[in-house]
């Protein structure tokens, strides 16, 4: 009997684990992966790879395009991008070659094989399972309805997420999409650090404070003999151009190519150096997933107008299949091969 793989929030290229929510077993995904995976071909043996996020994109007309969505339950299909009319395909081509290593393909089975029997918890945000209103770095820390019903946001509690996360052998962390989010989207209506109550708070200031309280409870409980952390760094979004020097463009709407080139003319995320900070302060071995550079580079990548809701032009989330499939292989690639 397998055991049952819980996984929240991750759509896993074309192994789709689960939804929130949902619960699935091994052999179930199983026999979904079969019907998807024949093109695929056997993993490529292990080389030598530095560092698996340096490198380029590189468009290849040829390039099997995943297609996960016939035969699986799980994608949320707000992000399916050509089925709500987006006439380009080319965002779908682009292979992520790193400097020092080839990736292998995504292998849903090999995936599966090596988890087979553990417990994996995807603790994860909008931008994998793909929900505009998902969860941001606020689900780290603790939400509580408050004396008068208020929602509240206690940035130096987690003990809620955690009793939640006890005891896998995997847990992954997707946590940032805009830091926290504010205006109408806000999932909270009041901040709590100690017994002082903040209505605003800097989203980048309430931020790190929430990741210090989640660093404090991976040094102090996480036992790394047993449980392995993933973390995956900050999801960027797309919506002033000027950022990749298109005078021609606003947002990423019509965007049908990468950035060109290995570096991003509008610089660093501004959360990277709040993440820098918070990441040395851990002190197990976690794996820092950061996705942030190559992901800058992929203006061309996001649902746009050609998410469920089409009115808006959302340069946040991302075209399923898309982009975050190339983060899973990434993924993948480090728990398989130790990448
Ligand atoms: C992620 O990589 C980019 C570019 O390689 C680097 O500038 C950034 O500092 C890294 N992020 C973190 C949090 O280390």
């Amino acid at each position: 009997m397998p055991l049952p793989l819980i996984l929240t929030g991750l759509t896993f290229g074309l192994a789709y684990l689960g939804i929130k929510g949902v619960d699935v077993t091994v052999d179930a995904i199983w026999d979904k992966l079969e019907l998807n995976n024949r093109h695929h071909k056997k993993l490529e043996s292990p080389n030598e790879c530095s560092n698996i996020f340096q490198g380029r994109w590189v468009y290849d007309p040829n390039f099997p395009p995943l297609d996960y969505t016939k035969n699986c339950p799980f994608v949320p299909q707000q992000f399916e991008c050509l089925k709500h009319g987006r006439p380009d395909n080319d965002y779908l081509k682009y292979k992520w070659i790193p400097n020092s290593c080839k990736l292998p393909r995504f292998h849903g089975i090999n995936f599966l094989k090596k988890v087979r029997g553990k417990s994996v918890m995807i603790v994860g945000d909008s931008v994998l399972l793909g929900i505009a209103n998902g969860l941001r770095c606020d689900f780290l820390v603790d939400m509580v309805v408050g004396d008068n019903k208020e929602r509240v946001l206690k940035l130096d509690s987690i003990e809620k997420g955690t009793a939640k996360w006890d005891g896998y052998d995997v847990l992954v962390f997707n946590t940032w999409n805009q830091g926290l989010q504010t205006g109408k989207n806000q999932l909270w209506d009041v901040i709590e650090e100690g017994n002082v109550r903040h209505k605003n708070m800097d989203p980048l200031v309430a931020c790190e404070k929430a990741l210090n309280t989640w660093t404090k409870w991976v040094n102090s409980k996480v036992d790394s003999k047993k449980t392995q952390i993933f973390f995956q760094g900050i999801s960027p979004d797309h919506f002033k151009s000027r950022n990749w020097a298109n005078p021609n463009a606003r947002n990423c709407a019509r965007e049908t190519r990468p950035a060109p080139g290995k570096r991003y003319p509008g610089g660093r995320h501004p959360a990277e150096a709040v993440l820098e900070k918070v990441l040395k302060q851990i002190q197990k071995p976690i794996q820092f997933m950061n996705v942030t550079a190559m992901s800058q580079l992929r203006k061309d990548g996001h649902t746009s107008i050609y998410g469920a809701n089409g009115k808006h032009v959302d340069c946040t989330n991302w075209c399923l299949p898309g982009l975050p499939d190339v983060w899973n292989e990434l993924l993948s690639a480090r728990l398989l091969l130790g990448y």
